[in-house]
């Protein structure tokens, strides 16, 4: 019998040793390294469904174009995010946290698609689970097969005899193949299986939706790896407390990766929320202190965001800076900034940050609403319900323009803001259109101090 090979992996990065080491020397991470059989099963191999297809090169004008044909997945929001639909053989990782919707968009995905017939491939629920879910989405005649098996050469033999248009794995930490003897889940297994259904994908040009799992920390369990394999890699996050989902792109190899998706869980399923502004939003009133909004743009798409801030007197010596949503090291500097420049003694303060819904912006154009909700908190004033912001902060205070300002002023006027302050370098780029709405052009943070509260 032959020797049983084995090697360390880091799981992290997938980088492969020798011996077992503490630190990846390719990744830095530490403690990563676990052993794993890498001995190949002949057996196996020859088992394998192979797809070989004869290669050979091809000059680049003789490729025939036309296979980059979108197909829509039946979800609006999840078509934006695929940069317009689903490209044919194309293998897309979906990620996010245990129990944040992924099964649910993927079967969704799968009860709703047309004109194609789909495999859903169920590695974690049975098919009584899977019914039962369905059941609650609700479902018109779809032509949406079953399958509960890990085995990759069992599923490609299904997937030969069943002949889908669409293939979801849920999810591919469960995947296991013959090739490897290592366990489900395992560094080398997942970079297997996952080799496997990519070659399938480009083969037969199904599209193929993979499902991850993601760590603690935030990381597509394992296999950084995963990532340069596949096509796309979608991120589905959200704050479990709130309804509101968040698809976001991380990698796209046919469009934008910037773009996002915003989803609703309900009882029955996933609602797509398509004016987001609406929602988050919060339905108030009465004007209260420390809340503004800004109008920022996540992808294409612009979005009115309220954040809140609350500044009290520090009960302990050292002050709390704490955001839900935001860079606590980006607040810290925008304080600074507000001590320097405007005087304002928030060394001895506690500041809280919220963004509404649970969303988490990157944008840097809502500083200056994070600025004003700061100083509305500070001076007990609110800034009235009809105003909004949309600038960056620079380190000496300057109020720095923001890209495609006509969209976020055309999308503050369309949600009947009254008055939106932009910086002034802004304001030479935008035309002379008559707007209903009033905009105002700052360079310095003590100006808006001042036009806000005089
Ligand atoms: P699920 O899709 O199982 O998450 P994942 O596959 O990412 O682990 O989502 C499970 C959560 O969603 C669970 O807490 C129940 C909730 N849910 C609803 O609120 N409404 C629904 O219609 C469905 C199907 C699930
Ligand atoms: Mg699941």
């Amino acid at each position: 019998m032959a020797k049983i090979k084995t090697g360390f992996f880091c799981q992290s990065c997938g980088a492969q040793a020798p011996k077992w080491m503490g630190k990846c020397p390719s990744c830095g991470e530490w403690n990563t390294f676990v052993e794993e059989v890498i001995q190949r099963n002949e057996g196996g191999l020859k088992a394998a469904v192979q797809f070989q297809s004869e290669s050979k090169p091809k000059r680049i004008e003789e490729i025939i174009q036309g296979n980059e044909q979108r197909v829509s997945t039946g979800s609006e929001e999840l078509d934006r995010v695929l940069g317009g639909g689903l490209v044919e053989g194309s293998l897309i990782l979906v990620g996010g946290e245990p129990g944040i919707g992924k099964s649910t968009l993927m079967l969704q995905v799968a009860l709703q698609i047309k004109g194609k017939r789909v495999l859903y491939i169920s590695g974690e629920e049975s098919e009584q689970q899977v019914r039962m879910r369905a059941d609650r989405i609700g479902y018109r005649d779809p032509d949406c097969y079953i399958l509960t098996e890990t085995n990759t050469q069992n599923i490609m033999q299904h997937l030969m005899a069943i002949n889908p248009g669409l293939v979801v794995i849920d999810s591919v930490q469960t995947l296991q193949t013959n090739i490897i003897e290592s366990s489900a889940g395992s560094i080398s297994q997942i970079r297997e299986t996952a080799a496997e259904m990519q070659r399938y994908a480009k083969t037969t040009g199904v599209p193929v939706f993979l499902v991850g799992h993601i760590t603690k920390d935030g990381n597509l369990a394992g296999p950084k790896i995963l990532e340069h394999m596949v096509d796309t890699v979608l991120q589905f996050e959200g704050d479990r407390n709130y309804g509101y989902r968040i698809l976001r792109a991380i990698k796209n190899r046919f469009g934008s990766a910037s773009e996002l998706g915003i989803f609703e869980m309900r009882d029955n399923g996933l609602r797509e929320v398509s004016n987001p502004s609406e929602i988050l939003l919060s339905q108030r009133d009465e004007d209260v202190s420390g809340v503004a909004v800004a109008s920022t743009i996540e992808g294409i798409r612009p979005m009115l965001i309220e954040t809140q801030a609350l500044v009290s007197t520090a009960a302990y010596g050292t002050p709390q800076r704490s955001c839900t949503g935001f860079d606590t090291r980006r607040l810290n500097m925008l304080l600074a900034v507000l001590e320097k420049r405007c005087g304002f003694r928030l060394g001895t303060k506690d500041v809280f940050l919220n963004i509404t819904g649970g969303i988490k912006v990157d944008d840097p154009a809502i500083d200056l609403a994070i600025i004003s909700a700061i100083l509305s908190s500070s001076e007990d004033l609110p800034l009235g319900k009809h105003c909004c912001f949309a600038a960056e902060v620079g380190l000496s205070g300057e109020i720095r323009p923001v890209n495609r300002i006509e969209q976020r002023i055309s999308e503050a006027e369309k949600l009947g803001f009254e008055t939106i302050f932009i910086s002034k370098n802004n304001l030479k780029s935008i035309g002379t259109l008559k707007r209903k709405i009033q905009v105002k052009g700052v360079s310095k943070v003590e100006e808006v101090f001042r036009l806000l509260f005089s």
